[in-house]
């Protein structure tokens, strides 16, 4: 056996390969197959959804603290299969080992958040207007909940959903990224040993996978059962999700397309910005969400800082993401490498001043994707700057006035990240305020991705409008009840009104 087949082995799904099986799934390292696992079409949909509801009528009846037992002991599975999930994550996506072991940290930190959680699902209670009158708010388990994935973060953005949504009572099935089912296989077959450990408390169907296509997902969110969808991927697929969702009044948290910016002031400890620069723009080789896109520089810092970064990119280290000298790894596939080149095309006829870029590598990986990052000097904000392109491509632009700075970090259809450097005060408070960055994230002297568990997390406008993981995310996968309860022996009713007409004799 290979190590690979060993780390396949120790997370339990090697069984789930089979030659036979339709879609083959292959590591951007190098193009080859690591195997071969079983899709569904869109009709398997409705059986999944079936045994979800049957599940989640059990589950919503485990007391909530109790629920938290089963997410902590997801999190020790986790815990004690970090490294060769972390392994699996890097060989599946591409991405440096460093952060395919940080997406399974990331997973651990948000059950160790749910865990504590489902000791503190709390309501209010409210002053009532009538006299011996109680009125209160509930949170009860919502329904079936439907998770979709992209490739980029193929199992930690289903644990800041599932984590949540199991200690809310509710439960799962996963559409993982055809591009990477096995991390979400892998997951699955963790959750399983997890129940089993649990008992019988845990409903079979609790939580299920299904690989599967745009149909699958269409399917989940077309579906009356499934009470909430959170789907995370492109503006595209997030429209069609939620007009589906929406027209049968279901629910849905979307975290869609980023494009962002961060700002470069003049008062900025520059070093701290090009190092913050960097990680944002080629980190995970430009595939986050939260990937910079666009540096707005000071017009009194921009040669400084653009000489800095290019000589930074000219030294990274591009390649085997398993190689601990490794900072950027491979695109995903080839169709990442086109839009990039049609990108970098576009822009260069509108003026841009292209530094790197090019496919490198080709010798070694001859069906590996290994780009240069390219940083593209632009006179204005054009149609392609304001388009989200999933590579590694970072537009410089320049500024003078600190309101024209943020008036362009805020001219673009997504509103996910954004992040300013400076040390003046008054510019941090403004960016920060009702007037600042108009996305769901705004840093100081912070880039505008790798964000922590704790906080809300998710954007505005084309970004989706959903908020997923920390802070009071988990209001969205619970339904809230009102309840009026009349302790008095009379009836009085609200805004005073009298209404005697009718008496029960
Ligand atoms: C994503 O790219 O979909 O803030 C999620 C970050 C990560 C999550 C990114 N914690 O960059």
């Amino acid at each position: 056996m290979t190590s690979r087949d060993d780390m396949l082995v120790d997370l339990g799904i090697l069984g789930a390969l089979d030659d036979r099986h339709d879609l083959a799934v292959s590591s951007p390292i190098d193009a080859s197959v690591i195997g071969r696992v079983e899709s569904h079409p869109g009709e398997a949909v409705r059986g999944c959804v079936v045994r979800s509801t049957a599940a989640f009528e059990q589950w919503r009846s485990v007391p909530a603290p109790r629920r938290g037992e089963l997410v902590r002991l997801l999190g020790g599975e986790l815990r004690k299969h970090q490294e060769p999930l972390g392994r699996l994550v890097t060989l599946e996506t591409g991405k440096i080992l460093q952060e395919g072991l940080g997406e399974v940290q990331e997973m651990i930190d948000i059950c160790d958040l749910a865990v504590g959680l489902s000791r503190q699902l709390h309501g209010l209670t409210i002053a009532s207007e009538r006299p011996g009158h109680a009125l209160r708010e509930t949170w009860h388990p919502l329904g079936p909940t439907a998770v979709i994935t992209a490739f980029n973060f193929p199992v930690a953005v289903w644990s800041w959903n599932a984590a949540l949504a199991l200690v809310c009572g509710n439960s799962i099935v996963w559409k993982p990224s055809e591009k990477a089912p096995l991390a979400a296989l892998a997951v699955q077959r963790l959750l399983d040993r997890a129940i089993r450990e649990f008992g019988a408390e845990a409903p079979a169907g609790l939580s299920q996978t299904i690989v599967g296509g745009a149909e699958a997902g269409a399917a989940l969110a077309a579906d009356d059962e499934v009470r909430l969808v959170s789907a995370t991927g492109s503006t595209a697929m997030g429209q069609a999700v939620s007009e589906a969702v929406a027209k049968r009044f279901g629910r849905s948290i979307l975290e869609l397309g980023g494009n962002n910016a961060m700002i470069i002031a003049e008062s900025a400890d520059i070093e701290l910005a090009v190092r913050a620069t960097v990680f944002a723009a080629v980190g995970t080789a430009g595939q986050r969400c939260t990937t910079l896109r666009r540096l707005i520089v000071h017009q009194g810092k921009y040669d400084e800082v653009l000489g800095r970064l290019q000589s930074a990119y000219s030294d990274l280290p591009i390649g085997d993401p398993f190689d601990p000298g490794t900072l950027v790894g491979p695109l995903i596939d080839s169709e990442a490498l086109a839009k990039m080149n049609r990108a970098l095309d576009i822009a260069a006829t509108d003026d841009g001043k292209v530094f790197g870029g090019e496919q490198i590598l080709v010798d070694r990986y001859p069906n590996g994707i290994y780009v240069e990052p390219a940083i593209v000097e632009m006179p204005t904000q054009t149609p392609i700057v304001r388009e989200e392109t999933f590579a590694p491509i970072l537009y410089v632009l320049r500024y003078r006035d600190f309101s024209d700075a943020i008036a362009m970090n805020n001219a673009v259809d997504h509103g996910l990240s954004s992040s300013l450097v400076t040390m003046n005060l008054n510019e941090a408070e403004s960016f920060t305020s009702a007037t600042g960055s108009d996305c769901g994230l705004a840093n100081v002297n912070a880039g505008p991705s790798g964000a922590e568990i704790g906080g809300a997390f998710g954007g505005e406008k084309q970004t989706g409008g959903g908020r997923e993981s920390g802070s009071d995310a988990w209001k969205g996968y619970m339904r809230r009840q009102t309840s009026t309860i009349n302790f008095s022996g009379s009836l009085p009713l609200a805004q005073g009104i009298t209404f005697d007409a009718v008496t029960c004799r």
